[in-house]
């Protein structure tokens, strides 16, 4: 629209005046937000801004593609990725409660892009750090402005206070919607614009019980059935986000052809919300139910049972972990 172009154009020139002839760095971390800041930035400054993205190996298929090729094929911005998969894993490797999962991805994840900063500024200084912080973000932290103001709870995307950034943060007086419609307006993918919420550990909170390779791709497999009915069935936007979880450590016994199965269940968690803090289990029709759970269990060989999780927040969360 007229005034959405005009925000996008006045943003530009707003990051244009603050940035100079600085250089500036963004993590992009898949989600809306981050990218809608990245290209902003990119329109102002182009090369002088690089973006870095760590692949930490908990993203859900065919998001670092989403990255890697779409949105740097409509920005043209410049990107680093950082295939940290293995990484991750190792300090993963025996790990089973959530918080100190939480914890080891947010601290690799600042590691790995402190190593990425210094191979930045080794082709000369930055003094700009971009951030995707919205306005809700903003009046939630009282205000503040100079610092990383990321809660600890979103904790991946969340960069160390004592790096000595200036912080450009182009969306800092917009809400959700209007950065979704900025968004298309530079004509970003629409799984991105669109993308529900994700948490920054991603399916290393998913998975209940230790993380590992294996039960990675499976849980990986089984999110994107359900993704793709639910967007078929037209639900997306009335659902505010649906994880999928996977009770690694449980087993059920199930039956296919003539063999008797010992597999893993899946929980659906579908569920309405307006702003995460409350949410109530979605409603979905039980024929989208059913092809969901037709197919995952069809299609992903370990899994041989899907049950819906019918709790609202509180007193469940919104996650499992
Ligand atoms: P809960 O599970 O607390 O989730 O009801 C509320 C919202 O926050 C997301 N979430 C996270 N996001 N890092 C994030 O960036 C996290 O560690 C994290 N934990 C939960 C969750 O997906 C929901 O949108």
């Amino acid at each position: 629209s007229w005034t959405m172009l005009n925000i996008v154009e006045d943003s530009v020139e707003a990051v244009r005046r603050q940035v100079g002839e600085g250089r500036a760095i963004c993590a992009l971390s898949g989600g809306v937000d981050s990218a809608v800041a990245a290209a902003i930035v990119q329109r102002a400054i182009g090369e002088r801004l690089t973006c870095v993205f760590v692949d930490h190996g908990l993203l859900r298929k065919g998001e670092a593609e989403q990255v890697e090729r779409d949105f740097v094929a409509v920005t043209g911005v410049k990107l680093r990725v950082v295939d940290a998969a293995d990484r991750f894993l190792k300090a993963l490797e025996g790990v089973t409660d959530p918080e100190e999962k939480r914890k080891i991805i947010g601290r690799e994840f600042i590691r790995v892009f402190e190593d990425e900063q210094r191979a930045i500024m080794a082709d000369g200084p930055v003094e700009f750090l971009v951030q995707g912080t919205l306005y809700p973000d903003v009046v939630e932290s009282g205000g503040g402005t100079g610092t990383a103001n990321i809660k600890s709870h979103h904790n991946v995307g969340g960069l160390p206070e004592d790096l000595q950034f200036k912080l450009v943060e182009p969306l800092r007086a917009l809400f959700k919607d209007e950065v979704r419609r900025a968004g298309e307006e530079l004509g970003l993918p629409a799984a991105m614009v669109w993308r529900q919420p994700f948490p920054g550990p991603g399916l290393g909170i998913r998975i209940v019980g230790e993380v590992t390779r294996d039960r990675l791709a499976l849980l990986r497999e089984a999110d994107a059935i359900a993704r793709e009915e639910l967007s078929r069935a037209g639900l997306d936007r009335q659902i505010w986000q649906c994880p999928v979880v996977l009770l690694a450590d449980v087993r059920s016994v199930g039956v296919q052809g003539d063999g008797r199965t010992y597999g893993h269940p899946v929980v659906l968690r579908p569920v309405t919300s307006e702003d995460a803090m409350t949410a109530d289990w979605a409603r979905v029709p039980y024929d989208v139910l059913s092809r969901i759970s037709t197919r995952i269990t069809n299609e992903v060989r370990e899994v041989n049972r899907v049950v819906l999780d019918v709790t609202s927040k509180p007193p469940g969360t919104i996650e499992w972990e």
